[in-house]
Formats: structure tokens, C-alpha cells, sequence
């Protein structure tokens, strides 16, 4: 494994239930990390939680492409970047009938126009420096369809189509692009969700962040690509 210490890691979603637990593994093991939220309060818990400074929890909404830039050229300024995870993402799930054009919208704002501005922001430095690693949590809704989730699978399909076309146009570089494939992680993203699932049966958050935790110390002489973790089975009969 290749130690994560001292490197730089920006952790877009550090306030999410997979994100605020991956913040303290990857401060845990040395690395400085930076990450973002859009709400104070939330921001500060997930510091406090991880030992992160307040210098380093940053606020940014990633529908705002002004907001991404200036906060990915802040960040480089404590030396590159050298890990961009992308812990972001709504989940609006529900049948056509019920799902307004707004928020599929929306959902391909923040899922998918949100993931492309982050990677088009980091992606010059990481050039420059001839290496980085691009991790993002596409779940397995980006790799198999659900019933209801037009919105959901559409933006992490779109996702995973990029995320592997930009691949390809880095094939000659260091600059590695990591997919993780999440099933059902029990998080306050299924608070609002109004699907029959058992969340006792999901993955545990804080599992899923130790797979993105384990991602980032894999050494640059190869690249996992994709990673699937999912629970057994978590629909409810
Ligand atoms: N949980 C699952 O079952 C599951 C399965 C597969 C994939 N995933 C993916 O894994 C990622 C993390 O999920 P999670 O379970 O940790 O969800 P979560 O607990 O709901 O956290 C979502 C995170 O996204 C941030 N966020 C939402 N909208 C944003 C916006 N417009 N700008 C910036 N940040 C925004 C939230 O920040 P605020 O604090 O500002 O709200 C929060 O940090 C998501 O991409 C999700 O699609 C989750």
C-alpha cells in the first residue's frame, strides 16, 4: 500500500455519511485534507469529527462552477492536488409519473454537471504535476437500471460514460480514475427516499468510506478502475 501521508486530498461531500467518515480515515492517516459542505454547522461537526481545521473545511455548493474554481485554486495553493474524491450527490428517486422536470434537473446539476466541473477544475494541475487520482461514487444505479430511478441512474450512467472517456484521453499521463460501484450504504441520503428498503441491511457507512480509504493508498504502478462493494440484499419483501 502507498501511504497517504502528507498528501493533499480534496474531499467534495466531507459532510455526507460516507464523506464525514472517510474525512477521518484519510486525517487519521496523515493526509492533509480539505473538504467541503455547504452548510457551517454541518462543515464544522465533520472538522471537529476528523480533526480537520477550520482553515480546511470549505464551503461550496457544486452547482456553482465560480464556486469550484476558486475553491479548487485555494486548495492548490498548500502545494497540488493530489487526490480529488467526489463524495457529493442527491438521490431523487421516483417513477415518471411523479418526477418533475425540475428535478431530474436538478439531479443532473449536482450529480453529473457538478462531478464535470470538479474534474475540469483539478484536472490542469494534476497535468502539470504529471499524476492524481479522481475518485468517484457513480453506485451501482450508474452501472445496472432501478425502477424510479430515471433521474438518479441517467446522472451516474452519464457519469461513469465520462469519467471513462476522460480516462481514455489520459491514457498517456499518471493521472488515475477510480469508479467505486456503492450498493446500498446506510447514510442520510436515503432520508428522504421513499423506497421499501431495510437499511439495518445496508452497507455501513463507514465501511463504504474504508473502501474509498483503501482506494487512495493503492501504488501508482496500476490503477483499480472500478470497485463494487454492495449488501447482500437490502429490498424489502
Ligand atoms: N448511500 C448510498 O446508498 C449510496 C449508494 C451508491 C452511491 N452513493 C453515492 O455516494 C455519494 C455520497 O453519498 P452519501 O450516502 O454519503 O450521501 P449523504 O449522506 O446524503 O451526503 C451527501 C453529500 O453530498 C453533498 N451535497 C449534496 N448536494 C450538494 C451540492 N449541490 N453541492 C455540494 N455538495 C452537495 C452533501 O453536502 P451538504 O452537507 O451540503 O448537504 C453531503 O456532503 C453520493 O454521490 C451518492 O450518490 C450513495
Amino acid at each position: 500500500m502507498e501511504t497517504i501521508k502528507g498528501k493533499n486530498i480534496l474531499l467534495v461531500g466531507g459532510t455526507g455519511g460516507i464523506g464525514s467518515r472517510l474525512a477521518k480515515l484519510l486525517a487519521g492517516s496523515g493526509a492533509t485534507v480539505f473538504i467541503t459542505g455547504r452548510n457551517r454547522e454541518k462543515l464544522a461537526e465533520a472538522g471537529t469529527l476528523a480533526g480537520i481545521g477550520t482553515e480546511r473545511q470549505l464551503i461550496l455548493d457544486i452547482t456553482d462552477a465560480k464556486a469550484i474554481t476558486e475553491t479548487v485554486t485555494r486548495v492548490q495553493e498548500y502545494g497540488g492536488i493530489d487526490i480529488l474524491i467526489n463524495a457529493a450527490g442527491i438521490g431523487i428517486i421516483k417513477p415518471m409519473d411523479k418526477l418533475s422536470m425540475e428535478e431530474f434537473s436538478q439531479t443532473i446539476q449536482v450529480n453529473l454537471m457538478g462531478s464535470f466541473l470538479l474534474v475540469k477544475a483539478v484536472l490542469p494541475g494534476m497535468k502539470e504535476a504529471g499524476k492524481g487520482l479522481v475518485i468517484h461514487i457513480p453506485g451501482v444505479l450508474g452501472k445496472v437500471p432501478m425502477a424510479g430511478a430515471a433521474a438518479y441512474a441517467a446522472s451516474k450512467y452519464g457519469l461513469v460514460g465520462m469519467m471513462q472517456s476522460i480516462r481514455e484521453e489520459l491514457k498517456r499521463t499518471e493521472i488515475r480514475i477510480t469508479n467505486l460501484f456503492l450498493g446500498g450504504v446506510d447514510s442520510p441520503f436515503w432520508d428522504g427516499i421513499d423506497l421499501r428498503v431495510q437499511r439495518d441491511k445496508m452497507v455501513v457507512a463507514e465501511e463504504a468510506a474504508k473502501a474509498i480509504w483503501f482506494l487512495c493508498q493503492q501504488p501508482p504502478s496500476g490503477v483499480v478502475s472500478e470497485m463494487v462493494l454492495q449488501p447482500f440484499n437490502h429490498q424489502a419483501i
